[in-house]
């Protein structure tokens, strides 16, 4: 079986398409949605994620406030960024950029943001209403994952579903959505990680194999069954001297391989990537949504 594959920058297309509109018409109620994003410090690869972030801000007519901070700014000067920009009407959505550099207090910081305006869907409060199946921000990446899943018509309940991985970003929230009793959920879950002892035991059982694990060639052919649905969220930089900035990006997944075993795989670039960011508007539109009184 050669996979079909999941188009992750057709569906964020739409997705995307869907909310610019719903921009247009909160515009016409005087309602315009912010979203604040904090940088700390040089990482490459997260000036290029927050610049994309802002660049897709500004397509969809969300107002982007920037703020970027050297690596040495203190804990006491990030909080008291982050406790002007919760006291700020014009912000719906606070995401600081993760990880923050080294010597700064990472969980401080993300319960300091108001979790009215934790877009990213990473702050306690946020994190329990999810678990317990509240009305919540989802966070984005998980949440990403789960519409390509419900967008290609993979059906999700009852699914032996192997998250590999499991950061508090992708792999532990994942798990948790889809095992809430709703139409979106009811998988059987199987979260693997770096003390798994037979990592392809698992993954070889799975209907849906979801590979967060951050490391290339992590979920290989062999691995997996016939047919399976594959979703690569990984995002590994490899050297590439073919490449004019000296990398390629390649995800967790032995894509070549796997294609030809899966019925459906998303592609490391152009799958999951593009989704993240479109779930971060959808969160800071309602957000936006709700500040103002207005329910979806
Ligand atoms: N670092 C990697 N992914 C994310 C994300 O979704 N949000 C934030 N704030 N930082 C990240």
């Amino acid at each position: 079986m050669t996979a079909q594959i999941i188009d992750g920058k057709q569906v964020a297309a739409d997705m995307r398409a869907e909310l610019k509109a719903e921009v247009a018409e909160l515009k016409k109620k005087g309602i315009v949605p912010g979203l604040a994003v904090v940088l700390v410090g040089e990482d490459p690869a997260s000036k290029s994620y927050v610049t994309a972030k802002e660049r897709a801000c500004e397509e969809m007519g969300i107002f982007s406030d920037d703020n970027r901070l050297d690596a040495d700014t203190s804990q006491e000067d990030l909080m008291a960024l982050v406790e002007k920009l919760n006291n700020d009407p014009k912000i719906n959505g606070i995401l600081v950029q993760l990880p923050l550099p080294k010597g700064l207090n990472e969980a401080e910081v993300l319960l300091a943001i108001d979790p009215a305006k934790d877009v990213d869907g990473f702050h306690p409060v946020n994190v329990g209403k999810m678990v317990v199946g509240e009305k919540a921000f989802l966070p984005c990446t998980p949440h990403g994952v789960l519409q390509l899943l419900m967008r290609s018509g993979v059906t999700i309940e009852g699914a032996e579903t192997v998250i590999v991985g499991r950061s508090n970003i992708v792999g532990k929230p994942l798990a948790n959505m889809l095992i809430q009793k709703n139409p979106t959920g009811n998988a059987t879950v199987t979260v693997c990680h770096t003390r798994t002892k037979d990592l392809a035991y698992h993954t070889k059982r799975a209907d849906i194999v979801v590979a967060a694990a951050g490391r290339p060639n992590t979920v290989t052919a062999d691995m997996v069954k016939d047919g399976v649905v594959v979703i690569d969220v990984g995002v590994n930089r490899v050297e590439d001297a073919t490449k004019k900035r000296g990398y390629r990006l390649v995800g967790d997944v032995d894509f070549e391989a796997v294609k030809e075993k899966a019925s459906l795989i998303t592609p490391v670039p152009g799958g999951v990537g593009p989704m993240t960011i479109t779930m971060l508007l959808y969160n800071t539109v309602e957000s936006a949504r709700r500040a103002a009184g207005i329910e979806a």
